[in-house]
């Protein structure tokens, strides 16, 4: 029978609150002339959701193809288009605006819009407003959303170009097909995608300049065509560290195993399968890294042969094969033994799902794994859930970071590997 948990494990299984992506910040979202613009609708109702207050502000031509209306019931505030509007007391809003908010993002971003911010333009409000900001405490982001040919227009460019010099963010576009019915680049960002590089731009940086590499998800060990071994594990944990990672500045390889997870934003991510392709990756991403963190389950066996066709199932009793099975490498063992992870020069951290005497089993395995940092989770109340509590054991003692949203926690566990990789300045 299991031991019951230890009150430090009861606390770390209670479910908290899973808290939100930009509590408390505060946002001027501009529109401007374009198909795009209904999908500013969403991206402001995933902004108020992520707790962030919005101002919206239209131009002329963004309210043709979508409704102040619509943006005021989504933001919960009034809408403003005119810079003659005189509901603001002192009859400045491009002042009050820019200087309210914590960025100001142009979503969509039309062409005739990028050369109006090229040119310091101030004929709207919102193009007033971007001028008007404080150059040094307000970034502005700008979505392109444009037909391909105007897109790939050399002016268009240029005026990129330009506003890029001038200190605009600039959020890449899509390739696909459009509403004019061509197919190319100029296609304006989801709002999800929106959302995900507002979130990684205003994230502080501890990270930058270092290169990450984090193993995710099981392995798969192929018996036969259709059967395999394998093990527990979504990859939400790995997924969402590399995730952190990248917002946190750094150059992330996300080695995946197979997941059903979109590859977050930014990241490089190569796919494998069995423990064996999992450990070539590895090795090779490693090279040149800085970082490697090991979320992996990797199997500890694989069969010695995976059979070429289906094993077929023999009637009658005691008819099971009999696996021949062998050790599968130790991904993170081998590298934190390796001369560069010995010489400083590789940070390893490693992970273990245990369902009792955490702490113990953690030091235990952290010795073993020979890695400065180990996490321990317990694997029942982690497997497949969205959130998770985490302890993590190196030379320091034990750090607890309490039940959480994996996206929180693995923030929280980036902040921790920065500050022990940068000895303590980050
Ligand atoms: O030994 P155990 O599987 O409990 O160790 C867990 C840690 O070691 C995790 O960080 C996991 O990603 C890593 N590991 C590995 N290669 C293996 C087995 C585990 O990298 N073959």
């Amino acid at each position: 029978m299991e031991a019951a948990p230890s009150a430090t494990l009861r606390s770390m299984m209670n479910t908290k609150d899973l808290g939100s992506e930009l509590p408390g910040r505060h946002f001027v979202l501009g529109l401007t002339g374009g198909v795009a613009a209904y999908k500013a609708a969403e991206f402001c109702r995933l902004l108020v959701n992520a707790g962030a207050t919005v101002q919206v502000v239209m131009t002329g031509a963004a309210c043709r193809f979508i409704t102040p209306l619509t943006m005021q019931a989504l933001s919960g505030r009034p809408v403003y288009v005119s810079q003659w509007d005189d509901r603001p007391a002192n009859n400045m809003a491009h002042i009050n605006f820019s200087r309210e908010a914590d960025a100001v993002i142009v979503a969509p971003a039309s062409a005739d819009f990028i050369a109006q911010l090229a040119q310091g333009q101030a004929g709207e409000l919102l193009a007033l407003l971007c001028l008007a900001r404080p150059l040094a405490q307000v970034p502005l982001l700008v979505a392109p959303a444009m037909n391909r040919e105007m897109w790939a227009h050399p002016a268009t460019q240029r005026n990129l170009r330009q506003i890029a010099a001038d200190g605009a963010h600039l959020l890449p576009v899509a390739h696909g097909g459009q509403a004019c019915g061509e197919t190319g680049d100029g296609r304006m960002l989801e709002a999800e995608e929106l959302l995900e590089e507002l979130i990684a731009f205003m994230a502080p940086k501890p990270l930058l300049g270092q290169q990450v590499v984090v193993t995710a998800g099981p392995t798969y060990e192929a018996i036969d065509p259709v059967r395999g071994i394998t093990n527990l594990s979504s990859g939400k944990m790995g997924f969402a560290i590399a995730r952190a990672a990248r917002e946190a500045g750094a150059c992330v390889t996300l080695v995946a195993g197979p997941v059903h997870l979109s590859t977050p934003r930014g990241v490089r991510r190569i796919d494998v399968d069995s423990a064996l392709n999992m450990h070539a990756a590895t090795i090779d991403a490693v090279q040149g890294a800085s970082i490697f963190i090991a979320t992996a389950a990797v199997a500890d066996w694989r069969p010695v042969r995976a059979a070429q066709h289906k094993i077929k199932k023999e009637d009658g009793a005691g008819s099971a094969p009999q696996l021949a099975l062998a050790e599968n490498p130790d991904i993170l063992a081998g590298i934190a033994h390796s001369p560069r992870a010995q010489a400083g020069d590789l940070y390893c951290v490693g992970f273990a799902a245990e369902s009792e005497n955490l702490q113990a089993n953690a030091q235990a395995k952290r010795a073993r794994k020979g890695v400065p940092l180990l996490v321990a989770n317990i694997g029942p109340a982690t497997f497949g859930r969205d959130d998770n509590a985490l302890l993590l054991v190196d030379d320091e003692g034990v750090t607890e970071l309490p039940r959480a949203s994996k996206r929180v926690l693995a923030r929280q566990l980036v902040a921790e590997i920065a500050r022990r990789v940068s000895g303590g300045e980050a």
